[in-house]
């Protein structure tokens, strides 16, 4: 019975799996904030003294660890108080798999060892039976049956549905993740695109330079970190979500098969198939139970966990157990990478307006032969400092390849190792307007980059999907973890009840039989058992005779 091995030992891996996947689920969206705020490279900012406790309402239940007074920290998996608690919530249903497993299982002891030792009580039935406990038994066991039947039905679909939500919250966050690890890549090329722009000679100062090898060696190594915790870590959670749907599945099959089985042999009389399911119900009934138990503590700890969310969300500024494992309050390490994006920044705008105004734009005649490219016609409009209102005759970051490319001009070439001058009217070579496009859209790129890093270390980006996953997944993830955990209830419960039900009936039937068969051997008019008829007529002529 491989199934019954694994689905008895399946309950503890399951809950471990589990709670590690919600975990996990939280620290993907942590991780982005964290290599966010480790590449900005400041410190943390000291925390806010107020403590907000999260889901202090939904949280506040019986704690075991603390003589069952009422647990009142909240949501904060790094407290055993909390895990405590909410294990505490599937107790009556733990309890009763343990009361079921214990009683049934003594009860099946004491049978065996009754039906082995002495089979002669087997038969004896004392010649009574009850119809009404027959016809009661019967109803009683087609009802049980219907009703198992409906909750693997109900669990069936449940575990779709629940399939889908976690499939499509995994996908979500795992799809955020990408997004930051695309913003950490795409900062760093452009960090690198900024280093290697240049006119000419002309480039970055070579301390920018430096500090931008640092950044972007930093950025580079967190986001292959982040890219590689998503990837393995959506592959576990995927991979845990797919061993409970097929453990669920399995189970809807084989107590739906288990339950018309027993209906059946019950019903036909079937005495020694019946004990042969009896066994195999008595695991399996338990093995639902514990399966129950892990639902419904999932089903609360995804509740807390939204609700958690949800209030962590609204309340950025209170310090909560959310911030332990989520490092975010972190405005510093913002404003530290939002500078540095800024330096660099300015400075490449600085190279650009100086070559624009000292060279491009210079009167022609006083300049020395490199500098001097037969440059005429009207002047390149300087480039206006970003985030700041351009004057007339600048133009921003985005607008400047247009409205340059109308200065560029045709060139030629005095000789094979002559430099290019212009042939016609313009004041920007072709080479030169390439690598001026190149830095300004560095530059560009630099500027467009810096909110998004700021708002990923800020928090303000986990906050987003956080209020997504809370709105939009949360509701769908709490019916349906509610839904399999009925499912699974009804048909422990609907199955235990057949359980007990086809010994019930099963006996009934064979005091029934029983009382048939004596009540031939009493009368002698029945046609079957001729030998014993024939031996009372026999005799009793004989004995009339004497
Ligand atoms: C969460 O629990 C841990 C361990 O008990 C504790 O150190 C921490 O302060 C708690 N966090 C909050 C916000 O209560
Ligand atoms: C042009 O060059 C002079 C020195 O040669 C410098 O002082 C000035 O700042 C330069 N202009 C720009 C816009 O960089
Ligand atoms: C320099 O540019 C002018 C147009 O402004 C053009 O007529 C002239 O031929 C150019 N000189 C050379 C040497 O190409």
């Amino acid at each position: 019975m491989p199934f019954v091995i694994m689905a008895s030992r399946a309950p503890p891996l399951l809950l471990l799996l589990i709670v590690l996947s919600l975990v996990v689920l939280a620290a993907l969206l942590a991780a982005a904030a964290a290599d966010a705020s480790a590449v900005a490279g400041g410190g943390r900012s000291s925390p806010s003294t107020t403590t907000f406790v999260l889901a202090g309402e939904r949280t506040r239940r019986k704690d075991p660890l603390d003589g069952l007074r009422l647990y009142s920290g909240g949501w904060n998996i790094s407290d055993e108080h909390y895990w405590a608690s909410v294990g505490f919530t599937a107790a009556p249903v733990f309890a009763a798999a343990a009361i079921w497993f214990v009683v049934f299982g003594v009860s099946l002891f004491l049978a065996g060892c009754c039906f082995c030792c002495c089979p002669g009580s087997r038969r004896r039935g004392g010649g009574s039976y009850s119809c009404t406990a027959l016809v009661v038994s019967l109803v009683l066991l087609l009802a049980f049956t219907a009703a198992a039947a409906v909750g693997c039905g109900v669990l069936y679909d449940g575990q779709g549905r629940f399939d889908g939500s976690t499939a499509a919250t995994v996908e979500y966050v795992a799809g955020k993740s990408g997004d930051a690890v695309a913003s950490l890549r795409g900062f760093a090329s452009s960090m690198e695109a900024a280093k290697a722009a240049g006119v000419g000679p002309v480039s970055l100062p070579a301390s920018v330079k430096g500090s931008i090898d640092g950044v972007v060696r930093k950025m580079s190594s967190a986001a292959d970190e982040l890219a590689a915790h998503t990837a393995s870590n959506a592959a576990k959670i995927r991979d845990a979500l797919e061993t409970i749907r097929k453990i669920l599945i399995v189970v809807a099959a084989t107590m739906l098969i288990l339950a018309v089985l027993g209906l059946a042999f019950s019903i036909c009389g079937m005495e020694s198939l019946v004990y042969v399911l009896v066994f195999l119900g008595w695991i399996l009934v338990a093995a639902t139970l514990l399966l129950c138990v892990t639902f419904l503590l999932l089903h609360n700890v995804v509740g807390d966990t939204c609700a958690a969310m949800g209030e962590w969300v609204q309340r950025p500024q209170a310090r909560t157990a959310l911030d332990d494992i989520l490092p975010c309050v972190d405005t510093a390490a913002a404003a530290d990478a939002l500078a540095r994006s800024k330096d660099v920044t300015h400075h490449l705008v600085t190279v650009l307006n100086g070559v624009i105004a000292n060279v491009s734009n210079a009167a022609a005649d006083g300049l020395p032969p490199p500098l001097y490219y037969n440059q005429s016609g009207p002047p390149v409009p300087l480039l206006c400092s970003p985030g700041e209102r351009c004057a007339p005759g600048e133009v921003d970051l985005a607008a400047a390849p247009r409205a340059w490319r109308e200065r560029v001009c045709r060139t030629t070439r005095a000789a094979a190792a002559a430099p290019e001058v212009c042939a016609t009217v313009g004041r920007l070579t072709p080479a030169m307007y390439a690598q001026m496009v190149a830095a300004a859209s560095a530059c560009d790129a630099l500027s467009r980059y810096g909110p998004v890093l700021a708002d990923m270390a800020d928090c303000a980006f986990v906050r987003r999907a956080f209020r997504v996953v809370g709105d939009e997944h949360c509701p769908g993830l709490g019916r349906h973890s509610a839904e399999v955990y009925r499912g699974l209830l009804a048909v422990a419960v609907a199955a235990l009840a057949s359980v007990v039900l086809w010994v019930a009936h099963s006996r009934e039937r064979r005091r029934r039989r029983d009382a048939v068969e004596l009540r031939a051997a009493a009368s002698p008019y029945t046609v079957h058992h001729s030998h014993l008829e024939e031996g009372a007529l026999l005799k009793s002529p004989r004995m009339m005779y004497r």
